[in-house]
């Protein structure tokens, strides 16, 4: 076996659900799932049962993150549309890697759908960290048009249609400052998943179709897609059953796996993966660097995903999957943090 270094990988897409609701996850065990998938830094979304739209949220999150997590944390801070007061120092706190917009349902209740709002947003938000969106198809189109004329570095989460990918590479052909992360959900699973994984295959953005896919994996290809980001969003097993379940799948374990099974497969190469998991996340969050701070894995070594989780929900939607190249010792800042 040859074990290979790689840089501490970054996730700035993740729901570590603290506070609130940590009978899903937690700061010790979302971080911990983190490393456990090779991940040294990654960035929590706001939309928390109270969600982080004040500065006073955000500082009890900065100090349950301190006290507990095992890697790295940064925050997105969120907005209900209320609260542009506290941009300004939202944007200058140094924990703080950009503002996170809803502009359709998900989990939470940050949604935004009034345009005075949401242009308001755009507005006010002090240049510099991008604006991140949720934005799913016309959505995306409106962001993109706020974005340009408020002079705003657009951040597109989960980008998962083709016409999505479309809208991009139009906007990049223009020179507009854009980026786009995609996940592993949309890369390695289309909607047929719903037949075999019920409920476990529904999150927000949906799965799309095979046309969708292949666009994603285009997208990979040509530079539209800057980034891989998990969104890992967790809920119990027994939450997953309800009737409807909750949007969401984990992620944080399985991201770096499914990658090098793509390296393996000839879609990717390992540097592809070094620059989508670390290089262009660190440009465009400015994410501070990670002195020796290295994950050691083999990226041809294949496993299986299954349990146990770090993840408190304990499931992934690649159950039973084969992965390649499972982080076997993390080191951040030289301390050992997993293995
Ligand atoms: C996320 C969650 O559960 O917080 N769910 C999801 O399906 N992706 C919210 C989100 O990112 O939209
Ligand atoms: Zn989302
Ligand atoms: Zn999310």
């Amino acid at each position: 076996m040859a074990l290979k270094k790689f840089p501490g990988f970054i996730d700035v897409h993740v729901h570590l659900r603290e506070p609130g609701a940590t009978h899903k996850e937690d700061f010790a065990t979302g971080s911990r799932a983190a490393v456990a998938g090779g991940f040294t830094f990654v960035i929590d979304m706001p939309n928390n049962p109270e969600p982080t739209v004040t500065l006073a949220r955000l500082e009890e999150k900065v100090r349950l993150a301190d006290a507990k997590a095992v890697c790295d944390i940064g925050f997105h801070y969120g907005t209900d549309g209320r609260n542009a007061a506290t941009f300004a120092k939202a944007a200058a706190h140094p924990r703080v890697f950009g503002l996170k917009v809803y502009l359709n349902h998900t989990t939470g209740d940050l949604l935004i759908e009034d345009i005075s709002a949401l242009t308001e947003i755009f507005r006010r938000w002090p240049a510099g960290k991008p604006i991140l969106v949720h934005a799913e198809g016309v959505q995306l189109a409106a962001a993109i048009a706020l974005a340009r004329l408020y002079r705003q570095r657009l951040h597109v989460c989960h980008i998962s249609q083709a016409v999505e990918v479309e809208l991009v590479r139009q906007a990049k052909a223009r020179r507009q400052a854009i980026t786009a992360g995609v996940c592993p959900h949309h890369l390695f699973l289309t909607g047929a998943a719903r037949e075999t994984h019920g409920s476990r295959a529904i999150m927000k953005p949906p799965l799309g179709t095979d046309r969708d896919q292949a666009a994603l994996w285009e997208g990979l290809g040509d530079g539209t897609i800057d980034i891989v980001e998990t969104d890992h969003a967790p809920h119990t097993k027994r939450e997953k059953q309800a009737d409807p379940p909750p949007y969401g799948v984990p992620g944080l374990e399985t991201a770096v796996g499914l990658l090098f099974s793509a390296v393996h497969d000839g879609k990717l190469s390992e540097s592809d993966v070094v620059r989508l998991l670390h290089d262009r996340p660190r440009e465009i969050f400015a994410i501070p660097g990670q002195e020796a701070t290295f994950v050691e894995l083999d990226p041809q070594a294949p496993y299986r995903v299954g349990p146990p989780y770090a993840s408190k929900c304990d499931w992934s939607p690649f159950e039973g999957w084969q992965a390649y190249g499972r982080p076997r010792r993390v080191r951040l800042r030289g301390k050992i943090v997993r293995g």
